[in-house]
């Protein structure tokens, strides 16, 4: 059956990576992948061309869609937009609460060839292979009663931290998943100590883990989980969390990987529907130059062979030819040691295709 997949550029240097994305996928449809491409506007263009930042039109065909592939949204062109509901970054939350897209998968892989750009040393971070798995649709940046009000003369705000059993129960079975296809080590972090919502993670944590006895389940606070990261980070193969741990763990475990530009991620439904895209934004400050690493973006293509088309081998093969363009020295300048030569967007695009037609 041919499989659907909607292409969505965005703002910025998102039509640029995804242009070369979109070349590595058809180099996947010259190869067997049968899928039909599409595109649709988000974002910004979206506001600029329909005056929604997620268009009726370009919903429905998310919802038909397996899979998404989304460059980036956002850039001070809409900054000043008075009516929030208007602005890009709105594009992208519908679309993770339209389509259900609970689990976010996010890798903190180091390339070897990488290594100097790690913010930690070589040996500490050498082999890095970490799968960060985070709750995208509920936790305290969802939850009800917030806001900001008035109570004995001052202003206070407040949230609502809350996860249902359901909830845990859902992110928990795609962590327990995980790990079994990778090293079998699955680290729950939570803050169990303080608060009761996480009391429940860890109970039902413990209460999936014998459905997955080849696992080894441990927890961790958050807290602690934060300093073993920039300590010793190699200790850890899956690590899955709520959103709020999860927004900031990843980022700093992104960073052990020293560049933005290199990071793909995956957000998953219940159905296995999936939207991917790279970890960075739209970087404003140099689109339109051809300057923008595309190399997250292909990624992204590869974790959406792996995760919502079931095509480990295609996904494996641009994995490979992303690692033999940076063994023969291919940089973007975000990737790029002082004074050494640079590719454009473009070029690195050409060099993945080469490599991968060529492996
Ligand atoms: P950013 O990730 O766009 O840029 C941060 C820095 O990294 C910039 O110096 C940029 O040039 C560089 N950079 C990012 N991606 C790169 C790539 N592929 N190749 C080379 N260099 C790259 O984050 P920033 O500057 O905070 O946000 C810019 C805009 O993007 C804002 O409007 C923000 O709201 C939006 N944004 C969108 C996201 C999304 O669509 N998922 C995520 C984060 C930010
Ligand atoms: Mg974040």
């Amino acid at each position: 059956m041919t499989r659907k997949i909607l292409v969505l550029p965005g703002d910025g240097i998102g039509p640029e990576i995804t242009a070369q994305a979109s070349r590595v996928l058809a180099a996947c449809q010259a190869r067997g992948l049968d899928v039909e491409v599409e595109e649709a506007p988000v974002g910004g263009t979206a506001y600029d061309l329909e005056g929604s930042p997620l268009p009726e039109s370009t919903l429905a065909k998310a919802r038909a869609a397996d899979a998404v592939l989304l460059g980036a949204v956002g850039g001070p062109k809409w900054d000043k937009l008075e009516d929030i509901s208007k602005r890009p970054e709105k594009g992208l939350l519908g679309l993770r609460k339209e389509l259900g897209l609970f689990g976010n998968l996010r890798p903190a892989l180091l390339y070897p060839q990488l290594a100097e750009a790690s913010s930690l040393k070589p040996e500490l971070v050498s082999g890095l292979d970490i799968m960060i798995v985070r709750e995208l649709t509920g936790g305290i940046y969802f939850g009800q009663p917030r806001g900001i009000e008035e109570r004995d003369g001052q202003r206070v705000g407040y949230n609502t931290y809350v996860y249902s059993e359901a909830e845990i129960e859902r992110i928990g079975r795609v962590a327990f998943e995980m790990a079994q296809k990778r090293g079998k080590k699955l680290c729950s972090v939570d803050k169990a100590n303080v608060l009761e919502v996480t009391m429940l993670w860890r109970e039902v944590m413990e209460r999936l883990a014998p459905e997955y006895p080849d696992v080894e389940l441990s927890h961790m606070y958050v807290d602690n989980a934060a300093m073993q990261l920039v300590r010793a980070p190699k200790q850890f193969d899956v690590v899955v969390t709520g959103n709020m741990f999860g927004d900031i763990l990843s980022d700093a475990a992104a960073m052990l990987t020293g560049s933005i530009g290199m990071l793909p991620s995956a957000s998953l439904n219940e159905s296995g529907q999936g939207m991917y895209e790279p970890c960075h934004g739209s970087a404003p400050d140099i689109a339109g130059q051809g300057l923008a690493n595309p190399l997250a973006t292909i990624l992204s293509v590869a974790m959406m062979l792996r995760y919502s088309l079931g095509e480990p081998e295609l996904a494996e093969r641009i994995e490979a030819a992303v690692s033999k363009v940076l063994d023969d020295g291919l940089r973007t300048a975000d990737i790029a040691a002082e004074g050494a030569p640079r590719v454009s967007t473009s070029e690195m695009g050409d060099a993945v295709l080469a490599a991968f037609e060529a492996l």
